[in-house]
């Protein structure tokens, strides 16, 4: 890497809510999709080719411009979620920041760990492979009792604080009910009590705005591919620094040490095993990494620091009262949360008596309807770049599919 090399200048292009002409390719009439996978705008692919023609023009020249991408990156991605650039660790996904937590943790035998029925797998697997390696208890609650019953689901969660819990693993937004979790409450219930609280927040980051710092978050995990619109195979890990320098390093690598680079550019002599490994959290960037994922990132990223995360969850929320209203008005339940603050950019909702819920998303997809049905909930994801005149859209394809 040559010291001269600088960060490369992704171009800028200019989002606008509730217009997708950063989307000129997109098929679907309207992608209400991505809490699945967004799709890829113009500033990303732009930024993709960028990085490949840089590689393809200079090869291992281009690598130091995109290593300070990388480090511009973190600080970006450290404004969007309240924190230090230094407290930014870039990962491959998700659930590579939940096993990393999970592996590295200074667990005792015998500590207890919360997690939540209902939870997307991600933040689940890794704790129970943890369980099983290092003796550890795992407690269940029902995450659903929050948006149902949310005082008595509090009330559940104090009463296994009470009895001694090691860590709290949630969602900041639930996958298929899109019920956005009290971050800030479910930090003090457990620095109350000892215990620590680990977000996987890829339901959340980009779409509801949230704060590490002032919400009392100890551990953050988020890919790139949903809310942040950028691309999978990349996303990024929040450590708190106190909560990063206690934790053992089981799955540090070669790039994990204090000038791990030196020994390949600076002349004989520097080739060592025993350089301390760092203690943020970037120790867990442990080898080469996915420079296209995360050019890609930047990119999509630029454009919702631009609109605003606060702006762009008004504009998602305008658009999702008009569209429950109407699904409600045909016979739909909605899994919406009843309090405001417990909504994000997912509205979920069952379909009427006797109608199959497989065959009518399979009939809304036929229509140019982008949405899933994760664990048999319809659901609608809409972001930044839809209109709010697709409303009309959807609910005249939903009338078309019932009448089918
Ligand atoms: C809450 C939640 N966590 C994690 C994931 C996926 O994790 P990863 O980024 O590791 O694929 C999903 C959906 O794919 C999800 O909805």
């Amino acid at each position: 890497m040559s010291d001269d090399a600088a960060p490369p200048r992704l171009p800028s292009h200019a989002p606008k809510l509730g217009d997708r002409s950063l989307f000129p390719k997109l098929r679907a009439r309207v992608y209400a999709n991505h809490a699945g996978v967004a799709p890829a705008s113009v500033a990303v692919t732009t930024a993709v080719r960028q990085l490949c023609d840089d590689y393809e023009e200079r090869g291992v020249g281009a690598v130091g411009s995109w290593v300070r991408q990388r480090l511009r990156l973190r600080g970006k991605l450290g404004t969007l979620v309240g924190a230090r650039a230094a407290d930014i660790a870039l990962v491959p996904n998700t659930t590579r920041g939940v096993v990393d937590i999970a592996l590295c943790l200074p667990w005792r035998t015998g500590e207890r760990v919360v997690t939540f029925a209902g939870e997307f797998p991600a933040n689940v697997t890794p704790w129970q492979r943890a369980a099983s390696l290092f003796g550890l208890e795992l407690v269940m609650l029902p995450a659903d009792e929050h948006r149902v019953a949310p005082e008595a689901a509090l009330e559940r969660l104090l009463g296994e604080l009470r009895r001694g819990v090691r860590l709290v693993a949630v969602s900041a937004v639930e996958f298929q009910t899109g019920l956005r979790m009290p971050l800030g409450e479910l930090a003090a219930c457990c620095h109350a009590h000892g215990a620590e609280l680990f977000v996987d927040a890829v339901q959340a980051c980009g779409i509801v705005p949230l704060d590490v710092g002032a919400e009392g978050i100890d551990y953050l995990a988020c890919g790139a591919h949903k809310w942040l619109m950028g691309l999978e195979g990349a996303g990024f890990l929040y450590a708190r620094p106190e909560c990063a320098a206690a934790l053992r390093p089981v799955v540090a690598g070669w790039l994990s040490h204090e000038d791990a680079l030196g020994f390949l550019f600076r002349g004989p002599g520097l080739l060592r095993y025993d350089r301390p490994l760092r203690q943020s959290i970037d120790f867990v960037e442990s080898g080469n990494t996915n420079g296209v994922g995360f050019a890609a990132l930047e990119a999509s990223l630029d454009l919702l620091l631009e609109l605003g995360v606060p702006a762009i969850h008004a504009h998602v929320s305008t658009y999702l009262d008009a569209l429950e209203a109407g699904l409600v008005e045909r016979g739909f339940r909605s899994l919406r949360s009843a309090e405001p603050a417990g909504r994000s950019g997912a509205l979920g909702v069952t379909p009427p008596a006797g109608t199959s819920v497989v065959d009518l998303h399979a009939a809304l997809v036929e229509r140019g309807i982008a949405c899933a049905v994760p664990d048999g909930v319809l659901r609608f994801s809409p972001h930044w770049p839809n209109a709010l005149d697709e409303v009309p859209v959807v609910l005249a394809a939903v009338d078309a599919a019932l009448r089918r």
